[in-house]
């Protein structure tokens, strides 16, 4: 596919609303999704992502703010005159059609001279690598392939802006991984400014350039994977992507210094990782599963359990105040086992910490420099 000749899209939210009688699921929500970018949105079950995009789409009614594209005010356009392409969970194939005329349909819809649909078919079909099942019914398809057949069909009428809600959640685990791989170099090749709804955060990583993660209709933080990962903006989300162990801890300052006891004989020096005028005189240290490995010094702890998961161990020990920690390590043979009751001492990699307010739930990290 070649890339991209006319410009992509940008897509400006303003002061979004959405309510269903008096059930407010949107109260407020801004955002700019930038033009050609991977923009997922991701939060549990429930949150207004589908909401979200169907708005996007023009399916649902919205009752306050706007929708721009490149600076356009779309919101009384309808869907069919917003030029989206859409690819659902359910692939939402013509049964009847063979991949090719469900490609072809779109663009017979729109009038395209008839010779130019052929070729434009092939190339579409081409690109998502099913060009040798063109005549297939999806009846006689896998899910990956009538998910790939969708996704021709959603990209061959070059539309302004890609919508796909969860279009991985009906395969298995092994081919949910690999289509992360084909979606997103699809995307990349045609350039079209794409909004994805998931609510699996291992595959929001995989695949965008930026996420924004979504809790009861709020943004709760928007930025590259590894800034989620790495810098969570609040308990929420440091909890909903990827694993973390939070310990709450006393504040000591002591000249000039913030200081938190990981335990009675372990302070941590957190002055310059942190925003003193947000540190409260408690503090939540959130500890990822590798911020933390047995090491010949350290914090003691006691061995609880270890769980092999082939590359990877998962142990947990256990802190002299009662904390358990959960870490992961890599695997180190077929003889080695952590004994329950083990005593080991901890390390932590104070870089991979973050500290958070134990009322607000925010991070009181000290803004990057
Ligand atoms: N057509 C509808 N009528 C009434 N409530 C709805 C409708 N569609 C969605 N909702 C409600 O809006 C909220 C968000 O739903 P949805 O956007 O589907 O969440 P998500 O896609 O994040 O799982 C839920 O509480 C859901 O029950
Ligand atoms: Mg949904």
């Amino acid at each position: 596919m070649p890339a991209a000749t006319t410009t992509a899209t940008a897509i400006s939210l303003r002061d979004l609303r959405k309510v269903y009688g008096d059930h407010v699921v949107i109260a407020d929500l801004s955002m700019e999704i930038r033009e050609g970018e991977f923009f997922t949105l991701l939060g549990p079950s429930g949150c207004g992502k589908t909401t979200l995009l169907r708005m996007i789409a023009g399916f649902n009614s919205i009752e306050g703010g706007t929708i721009s594209f490149n600076g356009e005010v779309i919101n009384d356009l309808a869907p069919a005159a917003r030029n989206i392409g859409m690819v659902f969970q359910n692939y939402a194939l013509f049964p009847q059609m063979t991949a090719a005329k469900n490609v072809a349909f779109g663009l017979e819809n729109r009038h395209v001279p008839k010779p130019e649909i052929s070729p434009l078919v092939d190339t579409a079909l081409g690109d998502v690598h099913m060009e040798t099942l063109k005549d297939r019914l999806p009846g006689m398809m896998s899910g990956g392939q009538q998910q790939r057949v969708a996704l021709a069909r959603a990209l061959v009428i070059k539309p302004a802006v890609l919508l796909m809600d969860e279009p991985l959640s009906n395969l298995d685990a092994k081919l949910r991984v690999e289509m992360r791989t084909t979606i997103r170099d699809i995307q990349h090749r045609a350039g079209i400014t794409t909004v994805y709804v998931t609510h699996d955060q291992e595959e929001a990583m995989s695949v965008s350039d930026r996420i924004a993660v979504m809790n009861e209709g709020v943004v709760q933080q928007l930025g590259t994977p590894p800034e989620i990962y790495h810098r969570p903006a609040n308990l929420f989300v440091a909890g909903f992507i990827g694993k973390t162990n939070t310990l709450r801890r006393t504040v000591r300052r002591a000249g000039g210094r913030t200081l938190v006891l990981l335990d009675a004989s372990h302070p941590l020096d957190i002055t310059d990782q942190t925003n003193p005028a947000a540190v409260g005189d408690e503090v939540v240290v959130s500890v990822r599963p590798e911020a933390a490995a047995v090491a010949g010094t350290g914090v003691p702890a006691t061995i609880v359990d270890q769980t092999f998961l082939g590359g990877q161990n998962q142990v947990r020990a256990e802190l002299a105040g009662g904390d358990v920690m959960e870490f992961m390590e890599f695997s180190r043979g077929v003889t080695h086992a952590w004994t329950p009751g083990q005593p080991v001492t901890l390390e932590f990699d104070q870089n991979r910490l973050n500290f958070f307010d134990p009322g607000s739930g925010e991070s009181v990290m000290a803004a990057p420099r």
